[in-house]
């Protein structure tokens, strides 16, 4: 069997294989509620045989969407129709997962295929934005968030707080928690957008404080069984990386003595300076180095889209599961491809009976 293809346990679950769908924001919710489009296209992902469909970032208030087609976990009404997507992913024998975050200075944005902008400040459907300090991203982002006050900070903490818990109730068993690309918990981290002079800023245990209390916190309400993971920017291509991925290195060790069981190694995306070294797997090296230093296990996305790619990375032991994004957009029976690809012996096992039956003995023209 294909290193792919072997389970993955975490704490009380077990993953029918090392293949995963990132999210993926969807743009299509209102007032954070999910319809007919998001039931589809998880109950499809998680259909098509990855180990784990991770639900796209949910905001944990109005205000840390980061547009306003985002999904929300701030009021008791958004659970059910999570439960249902959670419900029908574990129906199809994968995990269901969700990812929790706030946008901060990155919120209040238009669709990606409407602008990718900020939508201006007073605009119907625009609200106003927040960050560790009052600086913004620029370019296509380019509105000022306020700088938090203690009481933001401590109030945002309670909103990931009351998420964790409403997605304990709608069923999922495995919680990410957005601290990557340059969102607020990412922004907070670093010492680009975060120039605060208090004890939330400057060295890095500072700058790590509101990303160690909110995941301290969060540990309180999600279940102990059940794996509590982070996706965290762990580099920026910005020429800071010979300072700050050490520093990554230190903080993502005291997220694991303080309960982070996985860590989704990816971009800081804190500015529009980045030259990012774009190409196939490019950032498997770099997870690779988290997983040994900091002693986790680990995923990353971005390019490991191929079979032999992804396959290779857990053969290596680089990764303990693949995040497969664009692709599963492209193919949701990303995994039975693969599957044929690597010659498993039954790639149709990762079916459900009633398409694999009919697969097991038919041999279309390939086109993949
Ligand atoms: C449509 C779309 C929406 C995305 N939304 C999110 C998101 O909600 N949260 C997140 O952490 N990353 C998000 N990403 C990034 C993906 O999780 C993933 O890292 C990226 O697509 C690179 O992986 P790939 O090369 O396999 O596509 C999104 C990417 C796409 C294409």
């Amino acid at each position: 069997m294909a290193a792919l293809f072997s389970a993955f346990s975490l704490k009380d679950v077990t993953l029918r294989n090392r293949i995963a769908v990132p999210p993926m924001c969807q743009y299509m919710a209102e007032d954070g509620y999910t319809n007919e489009w998001h039931q589809a296209h998880y109950a499809s992902l998680a259909r098509g045989g990855a180990g784990l469909v991770i639900v796209e970032a949910t905001g944990v208030s109005p205000e840390g969407r980061i547009t306003p087609a985002c999904l929300g976990l701030w009021e008791d009404g958004q659970i059910d129709g999570l439960r249902r997507i959670a419900a029908n992913i574990e129906a199809a024998g994968a995990v269901p997962g969700i990812q929790i975050g706030h946008a901060g200075r990155k919120a209040s944005a238009n669709k990606p295929w409407e602008g990718d902008d900020h939508i201006p400040s007073g605009e119907p459907g625009s609200w106003e934005i927040i960050g560790p300090s009052a600086i913004p991203f620029g370019v296509n982002l380019p509105r000022t968030p306020a700088e938090m006050t203690k009481q933001d900070i401590d109030r945002v903490k309670a909103d990931f707080v009351a998420s964790a818990k409403r997605a304990v109730e709608a069923g999922f068993k495995w919680l990410e928690l957005h601290f990557a690309h340059g969102y607020l918990a990412q922004s907070f981290w670093s010492p680009v957008a975060n120039q605060r002079e208090d004890e939330y800023g400057g060295n890095a245990e500072n700058r790590g404080r509101f990303l160690l209390e909110t995941l301290q916190a969060v540990r309180e309400v999600w279940p102990q069984n059940l794996p509590l993971t982070i996706r965290f920017g762990v580099v920026e291509y910005d020429g800071s990386d010979d300072t700050l991925f050490p520093e990554s290195i230190e903080l993502i060790k005291q997220f694991k003595a303080n309960g982070a069981d996985f860590i989704s190694v990816s971009i800081g995306f804190n500015t529009p300076e980045a030259r990012i070294p774009w190409g196939p797997a490019f950032l498997a090296p770099v997870a690779e180095r988290v997983r040994r230093e900091a002693g986790v296990p680990v995923a990353t996305a971005w390019g490991v889209d191929t079979p032999a790619l992804a396959n290779g990375t857990v053969e290596k032991e680089q990764l303990d599961l693949v995040m497969i994004g664009r692709a599963h957009l492209s193919n949701p029976h990303w995994s039975y491809m693969a599957a044929k690809a690597l010659g498993e012996e039954k790639p149709s096992w990762v079916l459900p009976a009633s398409y694999a039956h009919w697969l097991e003995r038919y041999a279309p023209a390939e086109t993949e």
